[in-house]
């Protein structure tokens, strides 16, 4: 079974293929010649995941499933959410983004927050959504040097260490992406 993964970030699409169950390719928008950066307007999760895949598979006929991830911050209700990669700006700066985050939480005893990923798989005309979600608290300073985005802010429930502290295996086993993915997973490997 061929499925378009609708992501430039090959990294992202090694990491998810070693994941899927056997039998099951994954094709990149690169190797499809999608250059272009896919549109994300949308004011949810659900349903930016939902237009990128939708997209590729209009575009391509192809199988075609699609993520969308933000953190969410109770004290600020919810935010940065769906806006998480430009929170501080169209720069899309990982430091800047988390500055703005403890600047905003300081003084704040409530600290709780999660990281939610929003999967859309289109097949066959058909769209499910998977969900994954990690629950966890916002640091008062960063720690460690690994992940990306916010992970030196964020320590998963249960952990004094943060995301950023952590091997990639020890963070897919409780992520928000690891959980989704798996979720489609299960999925793919009944059909
Ligand atoms: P994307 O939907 O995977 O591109 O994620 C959107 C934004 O959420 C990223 O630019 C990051 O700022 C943030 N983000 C997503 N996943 C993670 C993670 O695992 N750790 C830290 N930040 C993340």
């Amino acid at each position: 079974m061929k499925i378009v993964f609708a992501t430039q970030n090959e990294n992202k699409l090694k990491e998810v293929q070693s994941m899927m169950p056997e039998g099951v390719e994954l094709i990149s928008l690169t190797t499809l010649g999608q250059e272009e950066e896919l549109e994300e307007t949308s004011s949810t999760l659900e349903g930016n995941a939902e237009q990128k895949a939708v997209f590729v598979y209009e575009k391509f006929g192809m199988s075609c499933f699609a993520d969308d991830t933000g953190l969410e911050i109770d004290a600020l209700d919810g935010a940065p959410g769906v806006y998480s990669a430009r929170y501080a700006g169209e720069a899309k700066s990982a430091e800047a983004n988390m500055d703005k985050v403890l600047q905003e939480l300081s003084g704040s005893t409530n600290r709780q927050a999660q990281f939610r990923t929003s999967i859309c798989l289109v097949s066959e005309g058909q769209k499910q959504f998977f969900d994954g979600i990690v629950k966890g608290r916002i640091l008062s300073s960063r720690q460690g040097e690994k992940g990306f985005g916010y992970d030196p802010i964020f320590a998963p429930e249960g952990e004094e260490r943060s995301f950023a502290e952590m091997s990639q295996d020890e963070k897919n086993a409780i992520s928000h992406r690891g959980r989704a993915i798996r979720a489609l997973k299960e999925f793919l490997s009944q059909k």
